[in-house]
């Protein structure tokens, strides 16, 4: 089987191209006021050095692909999408700047370059991860043509993924358990925490965009639970089997750190297994979708055969 269905592959090279321009342009417009003062130089270097070079983008594009799935002919907004694409991807690049600080997983290369503290300090590096989360919740604010209540939706909807209950909170378990043996449901809990809850935010994120229904809306929850699971299990997989040149993080730091990973729990084989049989979850809950979920059901696919 390919790695990527024609139909993704052709997705995914007109549309990261657009968006990777329009995220450009947003970032340099929200830039300007401060990059006329030297001293913050750096801060705005470390903004796009972590932000535009490199990166798969899977969040900003399930939030088209989830858009298109749900596609309403009155829907509210669809300029919306891209500012909505916009803002989970700068709160996953944050969210990766400070995983990658020393206080964290400690790890020196990100996206096939010296990660954000290396490059810039780590001060820099704290600061350019805040300054691109509140600028994902200005975009929101400020940009696109949705309506106030379509607003309110995208920030109740990305905030709470981020947060304490959310991203945020993942991360702090996935801390505090390292040298630890957690149970099975735990360690569920915490990548659905760590890297689901901005999957899901993503998918949800496009159907509100496109004035989806409650019954879409459901099962792109499933949909997303079942692929962000997935997600986190090849991305532990890829530390054990993948290379750092594919990846372009270091390999092998989860078992140095002695992180409970999927496969550290259930072993390589069986990491596999359930990222297989989750794919499939992720397509049995797009049952009642037509053609138009076709690029979600290629992205699930994708997600567990990936090697970047
Ligand atoms: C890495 O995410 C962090 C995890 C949640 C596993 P990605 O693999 O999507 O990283 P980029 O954005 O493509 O670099
Ligand atoms: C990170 O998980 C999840 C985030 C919320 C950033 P990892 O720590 O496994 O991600 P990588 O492997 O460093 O990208
Ligand atoms: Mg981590
Ligand atoms: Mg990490
Ligand atoms: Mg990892």
């Amino acid at each position: 089987m390919p790695l990527m269905s024609d139909v993704l592959a052709s997705f995914l090279s007109s549309h990261k191209a657009i968006f990777e321009d329009y995220l450009a342009s947003r970032l340099a417009h929200y830039s300007q006021g401060i990059g006329q003062n030297p001293q913050a130089q750096p801060l705005v270097d470390a903004l796009a050095y972590s932000s535009l070079a490199g990166g798969k983008r899977i969040r900003a594009m399930l939030v088209y692909m989830a858009a298109k799935a749900c596609q309403a002919d009155n829907a509210p907004s669809a300029a919306m999408t891209d500012t909505a694409a916009a803002a989970i991807e700068l709160v996953h690049c944050y969210s990766l700047i400070h995983d990658d600080l020393p206080a964290m997983d400690d790890d020196d290369l990100r996206r096939g370059k010296p990660s954000c503290h290396i490059k810039f300090g780590e001060a820099n590096a704290i600061l350019a991860g805040d300054a691109l989360q509140t600028l994902a919740f200005e975009l929101l604010a400020n940009e696109g043509d949705g309506s106030a209540e379509l607003r309110i939706a995208l920030i109740r909807e990305l905030s709470n993924a981020s947060g304490a209950n959310g991203m945020v909170g993942g991360q702090a378990i996935d801390l505090a358990v390292v040298n630890q043996s957690i149970s099975y449901d735990e360690l569920v809990n915490m990548h659905a925490l760590k890297t689901g809850a901005l999957i899901d935010a993503a998918t949800h994120m496009g159907c509100l965009c496109a004035g989806g229904n409650s019954e879409q809306a459901q099962a792109l929850r499933h949909y997303a639970q079942a692929i962000g699971l997935a997600f986190q299990v090849q991305d532990d997989i890829l530390d054990i089997e993948g290379s750092s040149e594919q990846t372009g993080k270091p390999q092998g730091t989860d078992i140095a750190a002695n992180k409970p990973t999927y496969p550290a729990i259930m072993g390589l084989s069986e990491a596999k297994a359930k990222a297989q049989s989750l794919c499939d979850e992720a397509l049995d809950a797009l049952a009642d979708f037509g053609a138009n979920a076709d690029l979600l059901r290629s992205l699930a696919s994708y997600i567990i055969q990936r090697s970047l």
